[in-house]
């Protein structure tokens, strides 16, 4: 088997703690691999770097193309721009990819969600460009590129085509950002047009997206968007599936890949070893893929299948009473 280097960004709040159930599980698949440790968030300038996305933590995720990342922390409404947002566009990682399934064990109210989230990762409102035009007047600049939006719709019609999905659904609001969405949505057109005419097609005004969606997820399948609408989505879609313990990800760009959860640092359970690391286990499943290691990937995949149906070994947010080690624990005893 070949020997992979993978950055392990163990991140701030409760990323250590499900970073390091993460990894163990990974190994106990047998995976010949090295991990490069490093540091970014609040964690970076509390051990002592000048900046919260230190260079080397990029220029290692650059050279070994791969990462698996816990959450960081990002200050509300003052501080440090969002790592998260600085690692994405210094990294080119254009396309958000985030599954939401439907899990034997874990009730909610809807049964047989199967949802992708493709969103794009690297424009929109997130560009960072924001102004006091005037005191008291404050701008936020949504960028949107035919290059960008062209990429993440070409990434969404190429994913849905080899996943063998039926439809891709746009989430926009061009009939109010008539320039910015309607760019997004031309660009899809096209995409569909040109490039994958036999793949089902549909557009939503996302307001009425949301409701059509909690009533119903089923009529959805691959659901692409730009940057704050596949934020926002993406912990709604949580709340379908049994939240955002069971949510992974994906940021893929030309040339790297970082997988992470699409959880927070949850200040709320930091350092008392409850939170569920099922999300992050999930995306360094979505990490052993992409690096062609199907297998180990489907090796750990039915293992916390087994636990979840067994029900006996649950975090807390799935109404059990295990911790994130005891969970962990349960997942690689099924591995054997
Ligand atoms: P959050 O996702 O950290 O927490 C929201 C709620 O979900 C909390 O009640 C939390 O306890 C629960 N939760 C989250 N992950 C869980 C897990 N693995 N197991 C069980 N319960 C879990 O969102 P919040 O509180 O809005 O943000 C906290 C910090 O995280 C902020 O600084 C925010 O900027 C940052 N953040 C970082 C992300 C990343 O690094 N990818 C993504 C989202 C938020």
């Amino acid at each position: 088997m070949a020997k992979h280097t993978i950055v392990l960004i163990p991140g701030d709040g409760i990323g250590p703690e499900v970073s390091s159930a993460a990894k163990k599980v990974i190994e106990a698949t047998g995976l010949s691999v090295d991990w490069v440790e490093l540091l970014a968030g609040a964690t970076a300038l509390e051990q002592g770097h000048d900046n919260v996305l230190p260079e080397r933590t990029v220029a290692a995720i650059k050279a070994h193309k791969v990462a698996l990342k816990g959450p960081v922390t990002t200050p509300v409404g003052k501080g440090f721009k969002s790592v998260n947002v600085q690692l994405r566009q210094k990294l080119n990682l254009y396309a958000a990819i985030r599954p939401v399934r439907s899990m034997a064990g874990i009730k909610t109210r809807y049964e047989n969600v199967d949802l992708v989230i493709v969103r794009e990762n690297t424009e929109g409102l997130y560009s960072g460009i924001e102004n006091e035009v005037a005191p008291g007047v404050v701008t936020s600049t949504k960028v949107a590129t035919e290059l960008g939006c062209t990429r993440i719709a070409r990434y969404a019609f190429r994913y849905a085509t080899r996943r063998h999905r039926r439809k891709i659904t746009v989430f926009h609001k061009a009939n109010i950002m008539k320039l910015t969405d309607g760019l997004f949505l031309k660009c899809a057109q096209r995409i569909q047009d040109e490039e994958y005419p036999n793949i089902e097609y549909e557009e939503v005004i996302i307001d009425a997206g949301c409701m059509k969606l909690v009533q119903d997820p089923t009529r959805f399948d691959v659901m692409l968007m730009e940057n704050l609408y596949g934020d926002l989505m993406s912990d709604l879609c949580a709340g379908l599936v049994g939240g955002l313990g069971v949510t992974p990800g994906a940021n893929i760009g030309d040339d790297a890949a970082v997988f992470e959860a699409v959880h927070g640092s949850a200040p709320d359970l930091a350092g008392r070893g409850i939170a569920n690391p099922l999300a992050l286990i999930m995306s360094g499943v979505m990490m052993l893929n992409h690096i062609h290691e199907e297998p180990l990937a489907a090796k750990i995949k039915t293992a916390y299948d087994a636990v979840l149906s067994e029900g006996k070994t649950l975090t807390r947010d799935l109404g059990g009473t295990a911790g994130t080690n005891e969970f962990a624990d349960a997942i690689i005893a099924k591995m054997k």
